[in-house]
């Protein structure tokens, strides 16, 4: 089997995860949460890439064969860097998203939702339109619709209100890619507001890149780690993993 290290600011890259685990099975999984410092949405680029290389060299440490960025404000900001810095390979979540939303758009009119950092960053727009200027890409950042994941708040009628006014400054075009961890969790909802909107979920599209390191063989391990609080992550960790309970350790880095 492989050993696979997986991160993100919270408990948004469990969506990544799940979609992976799914698929290959048969490997050791990392899973580290950064809840200490969480936003990621709100920080510098400094502070971004400072945690994602502590993050990286704890992966490291535990002699990962991979490392997944699952964070998509991490693969805005810091990927090429960590690509750069370290040997061990890295993936981050962008890329193969940016290629589904041009396979399946039928009008041209791609929309991002993220958080408000990887919206400036237009790492989307620039990498869609690199590779077909005649389509438009529309960005929208919201922190507040991640934070609400993040705590666990979806199902209400503030929420749906929250995601209807951001949606509505897009609400034109026919494929919505999910730029941000947080969001798989909100795909019901999108839905309900955009009945017709064909949506790229980032984690599904990056199953073709992986599958050259890891091997996928005899046994099935999965570990979590958050420098935050154990129990909170626990708790938030249910929206994305619901059908067992998982251990959590705390790492300190
Ligand atoms: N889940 C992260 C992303 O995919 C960022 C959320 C946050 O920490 O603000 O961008």
């Amino acid at each position: 089997m492989s050993k696979i290290g997986i991160f993100d600011s919270g408990i948004g890259g469990l969506s990544v995860l799940k979609v992976i685990y799914e698929k290959f099975p048969n490997n050791i999984y990392f899973y580290i949460g950064d809840e200490n410092y969480y936003p990621y949405g709100l920080k510098s680029d400094g502070e971004i890439i400072d945690r994602s290389e502590k993050i990286t060299e704890f992966l490291i440490s535990q002699k990962v064969d991979l490392i997944i960025v699952a964070c998509n404000t991490v693969s805005s900001i810091a990927l090429d860097h960590l690509k750069k810095k370290y040997e061990v390979p890295i993936i981050g979540v962008i890329d193969g998203a940016v290629e589904k939303s041009l396979k399946i758009t039928k009008n041209g009119l791609i929309g991002v939702i993220s958080t408000p950092l990887t919206a400036n960053t237009h790492i989307y727009r620039d990498k869609i339109l690199s590779k077909d200027s005649n389509v438009k890409v529309y960005e929208v950042g919201s922190q507040e619709l991640v934070n609400i994941v993040e705590n666990g708040i979806i199902n209400n009628d503030p929420t749906y209100l929250i995601a209807k006014e951001t949606l509505e400054k897009i609400k034109f075009v026919d494929t919505l890619i999910l730029g941000c961890t947080h969001f798989p969790a909100l795909q019901d909802l999108i839905l309900k507001i955009l009945p017709d909107v064909k949506i790229v979920d980032p984690a599904k599209e990056i199953i073709k890149y992986i599958k050259n390191y890891i091997d996928n063989k005899d046994k099935s391990v999965l570990e979590f780690y958050t420098t935050g609080d154990i129990n909170s992550f626990k708790e938030k960790a249910k929206i994305f993993i619901k059908d067992f309970e998982i251990e959590v350790k705390r790492i300190l880095i």
